[in-house]
């Protein structure tokens, strides 16, 4: 398996994300949630651009245009007008550094 790496892991706090881009082109929200490291597609499944000026409200991700919720552990959509789930990807820390699956 191929890693991107993200940041440090104290450079990501709680309730936040960061979004790192592919080498094919897509990008990756990484987040950190209740505690948790985790990874989503960064395209919202209603319109498909991403989820940028968006937010992390209750451990779920918000979008930031029509407000649709995704479980960031699942990738399930929950709220619409976003019916369908998104891909979700595995995190690690190695080192002090986060990475995140490619
Ligand atoms: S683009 Fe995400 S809810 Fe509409």
């Amino acid at each position: 398996m191929q890693w991107i790496q993200v940041c440090k892991e104290e450079e990501l706090a709680e309730g936040q994300f960061k979004i790192v881009e592919k080498d094919d082109g897509d990008e990756l929200l990484v987040a950190r949630a209740e505690g948790e490291l985790l990874a989503v597609v960064n395209e919202c499944s209603h319109d498909r651009r991403g989820f940028d000026g968006g937010c992390i409200e209750a451990g779920l991700l918000v979008c930031p245009r029509h407000g649709a919720r995704f479980c960031l552990r699942t990738g399930k959509a929950l709220t619409p007008p976003a019916y369908v789930d998104i891909d979700t990807f595995v995190v690690k820390v190695e080192q002090g550094m986060i990475l995140v699956e490619a």
